[in-house]
């Protein structure tokens, strides 16, 4: 809870209060501390375990009827903001915190604890390139490809086929042609059509979690459709273990504007009433790219700061804890799924 209030972050404290509940109030005034939030403070600020009683506190309100009337407001916006919202902030500012190789902003894959963040990222980009299961030749779509790291890691492969990407960030999309020279396009995936289909695979590493539940139909038949006989999907993203109006995703609006996330099994519902056969779903762990991401984001303190400025230097230190803790309480799994679209 905050010690001192003054006026205007009074008024703000207990506006997001009543709106949004006390975890989205406290995220937010944190957010705003006039001081670089402390890295050891900070991240036992969010982390430690809390009296039933808090958790009960922090749970309870904003009541369900009031949630859902909050995601239907905000499940208004349109996709591409809230993707500015958080991507579009400065390509120097997520190199600060991202593996050097790549810039995955996606889980990462940590075999042992020695591993580093670049060691990490390189085994989840070999164990996605196993899932893809290629020969060489086969045309990859990347949907939500990001900084373009997946792309340039099947490159580095060898991999001959075509490589295409779609992301709704205008500064990945600088990134990735000017650094990287990749064939990506500034698309959005959900509304746009997915074309110069069919593709042998189609790849998405942490980008569903940006698919509205009333959005995930149209999603995986466009992907279906875009795929030939025989063609496979590839995916990692985490998804809810409960009933969206029974998580934190109205605080987790401070970091993802417009994105709301679905539950596992509505996924494989959806894409198996498609026509799709699910043949390899597995769990992974989030948490030590997390704290991985966070680490790295303190040491470069200073840097961050002149980058960005404070508030957004204080939202991602309150980002990595909260997102950490999302995992910690259960409430969503890291997956990597793999369906495909059957031979006829
Ligand atoms: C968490 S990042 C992951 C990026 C990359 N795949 C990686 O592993 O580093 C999510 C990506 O999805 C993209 N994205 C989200 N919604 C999208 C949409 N509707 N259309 C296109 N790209 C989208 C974002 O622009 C961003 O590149």
């Amino acid at each position: 809870m905050p010690n001192t209030l003054d006026v205007k972050q009074f008024t703000q404290f207990t506006s997001d209060l009543i709106s949004f509940g006390l975890l989205y109030a406290i995220a937010n005034y944190r957010i705003h501390t006039p001081e670089p939030l402390d890295r050891d403070a900070n991240w036992k600020y969010w982390t430690q375990p809390r009296s039933g009683f808090w958790e009960w506190c922090a749970r309870v309100y904003p009541l369900e009827a009031q949630r859902e009337s909050y995601f239907d407001d905000m499940l208004n916006r349109d996709h591409a903001s809230g993707i500015e919202a958080h991507y579009d902030i400065s390509n120097d500012f997520y190199a600060l915190f991202l593996d050097e190789q790549y810039r995955f902003y996606s889980c990462a894959e940590f075999q042992c604890e020695k591993d580093t963040l670049e060691e990490a990222q390189h085994h989840k980009a070999k164990y996605l390139l196993a899932l893809l299961n290629l020969k060489g030749s086969e045309s990859i779509l990347d949907l939500g490809c990001g900084w373009g790291s997946m792309l340039k890691f099947l490159q580095d492969s060898g991999h001959q086929g075509k490589l295409s990407g779609y992301t709704l960030s205008k500064e990945q999309l600088i990134y990735a042609h000017q650094r990287l020279g990749l064939n990506i396009s500034l698309k959005n995936f959900i509304m746009d059509a997915l074309e110069d289909s069919p593709y042998d695979r189609i790849l998405s590493v942490g980008a569903l979690e940006h698919v509205r539940p009333g959005e995930l139909r149209r999603v995986y038949q466009k992907i279906y459709d875009a795929l030939v006989p025989g063609g496979k999907a590839v995916h990692q993203f985490f998804s809810l273990n409960y009933h969206p109006l029974q998580t934190s995703m109205v605080m987790i609006q401070l970091f993802f504007p417009g994105s709301l996330l679905s539950m596992h099994e509505t996924h494989l519902q959806i894409a198996e009433d498609i026509g799709f056969r699910i043949i390899h779903d597995s769990i992974h762990d989030y948490q030590p790219t997390i704290r991985a991401w966070y680490e790295r984001l303190a040491n470069h303190q200073e840097k961050a700061i002149e980058l960005v400025g404070l508030e957004i230097y204080n939202r991602y230190m309150t980002f990595f804890p909260i997102a950490w803790l999302f995992f910690e309480q259960d409430e969503a799994a890291l997956h990597r799924i793999v369906m495909e679209k059957l031979a006829t």
